[in-house]
């Protein structure tokens, strides 16, 4: 950990534009960041004392939490499938979506039958507890990397449990959502001695950022 950095990881691809565009608001940013075509992994404001990495939103938690990054940008469905031992502090109420149960429309009829259902999911820890404790129902838990709305479609599951922003990956493959398991969005995670070494600055960052943030 440095005292004299700060160190934000941001969780690449939807979820960093928005996250340094709300930085931006409250002052904090780096310019080379915006340079699409680099390939640079770690850039540092030398002025503001901020150095930015973006990394795989599974990932991001890990860095936070280690305190190799002091801060995290971080989607709610990483925090929720993958519990880690940070303080969430903010809600940044971007990148709003839903963690669904999806499937075609002829699933919903297993879905509601006692038999063990297929579940093919990114999250495995949500997918299992919605199943086994909200649902009281028997499940085998299919993990995926990716692209799991493929399973339903080849016959992989029955269904999918995955985060729904738009609905068009859903539509675009004939699929629907079933069932919300919940709401989610962007939340601003924080390495537990940071908020201590650094904590003026950092709690004056969330006090800004509250200021800013769209409802
Ligand atoms: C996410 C998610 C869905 C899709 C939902 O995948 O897993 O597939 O986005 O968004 P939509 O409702 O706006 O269509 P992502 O793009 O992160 O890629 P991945 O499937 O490879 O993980």
């Amino acid at each position: 950990m440095n005292e004299k950095y700060l160190t934000f990881a941001l969780g690449k691809g939807r979820l960093a534009d928005k996250a340094m565009e709300t930085l931006g608001r409250i002052g904090i940013g780096c310019e080379e960041m915006k340079d699409k075509s680099s390939r640079k992994l770690i850039f540092t404001n030398e002025e503001q004392k901020c150095r930015f990495f973006l990394a795989k939103g599974p990932d991001v938690p890990t860095y936070v939490e280690s305190g190799a990054a002091d801060i995290g940008v971080v989607g709610e469905d990483t925090l929720v499938e993958d519990d880690r031992g940070l303080y969430k502090v903010l809600d940044l109420k971007f990148g709003k979506c839903r963690m669904c149960v999806c499937g075609p429309e002829s699933a919903r009829a297993l879905l509601n039958s006692r038999g063990i259902l297929r579940v093919a999911s990114k999250y495995p820890h949500i997918a299992k507890d919605y199943f086994e404790n909200i649902r009281h129902q028997s499940v085998e838990i299919i993990k995926l990397g990716g692209s799991v709305e493929l399973a339903p479609i080849v016959g992989l599951s029955d269904v999918i449990v995955d985060i729904v922003e738009t609905g068009s990956t859903l539509r675009e493959n004939g699929l629907v959502v079933l069932e919300e398991i919940k709401p989610l969005s962007a939340r601003l995670v924080v390495n537990q001695a940071s908020m201590y070494i650094q904590s003026a600055r950092i709690l004056d960052i969330i006090e800004r950022l509250k200021g800013v943030i769209d409802e």
